[in-house]
């Protein structure tokens, strides 16, 4: 699976896909992420890539000559099955979303910074538009490094446990149980008898109640 994120903001998006499973991920050669600066697509001197809002009002807006040069240019190494637009305005992000986009082949993002970008580029290019929750970021970068990483971590060979990622909070309907680990007593906070038990079905058990327990304390919505 390949990304390509356009940004005018490269670094920005450096650290976020050099650590973890997202960097583990790519030296496997499962995934590729590709970072394009957006000035490098601009055709004036000064590689200004924003200009004032056509009507007035406050704010710079992203021009569309840039951003067609970039998408353009890379549409023609490859098809993309999906151009996506970071946005507080789009579709709030989910598991299913990602579910769904894990089984893409190339994926193009473009991240928007400023007021906002052209009309035109999300009406002629843009086919889906990704909100990761309502408030308002500076920038569409760390919105786009979240998209990445929970569509990556998706993909089959990318955990090394296959089923660490099926058995996440949300993927099935219910959050997940708690977690403990060593030591079994600290300052007299004491992990629950049963995981101590060593009783699989039990603790099978144990663990579904306890989901189902704190799914409907925290998020009954996901019962319904
Ligand atoms: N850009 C700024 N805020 C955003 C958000 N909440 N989701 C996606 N992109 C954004």
């Amino acid at each position: 699976m390949r990304f390509d994120i356009i940004t005018v903001l490269p670094g920005l998006l450096e650290s976020p896909f050099a650590h973890s499973i997202l960097q583990r991920a790519q030296k496997k050669e499962i995934v590729e992420i590709h970072v394009h600066n957006l000035r490098d697509y601009a055709t004036n001197k000064q590689k200004s890539v924003d200009d004032y809002p056509y009507g007035g009002g406050s704010g710079m807006v992203m021009q569309i000559e840039p951003f067609a040069n970039c998408i353009e240019h890379l549409k023609s190494e490859r098809d993309y099955d999906e151009i996506i637009f970071m946005t507080p305005d789009g579709k709030t992000f989910n598991q299913e979303a990602a579910n769904e986009l894990s089984g893409k082949e190339n994926i193009l993002i473009l991240s928007g910074h400023y007021k906002g970008i052209d009309q035109r580029i999300r009406d002629i290019y843009v086919t889906r538009e990704i909100s990761i929750g309502d408030y308002v970021l500076s920038g569409g970068e760390l919105p786009a490094a979240i998209v990445v990483d929970a569509v990556v971590r998706l993909i089959p060979g990318v955990l090394n446990d296959e089923t660490s990622a099926l058995s996440d909070s949300f993927q099935g309907e219910l959050l997940d149980a708690p977690v403990y680990s060593r030591p079994a007593d600290w300052k007299g906070h004491k992990v629950p008898d049963i995981l101590l038990s060593g009783d699989e079905a039990k603790i099978n058990h144990w663990r579904h109640e306890e989901a189902l327990k704190r799914t409907q304390e925290r998020r009954p919505d996901l019962l319904e």
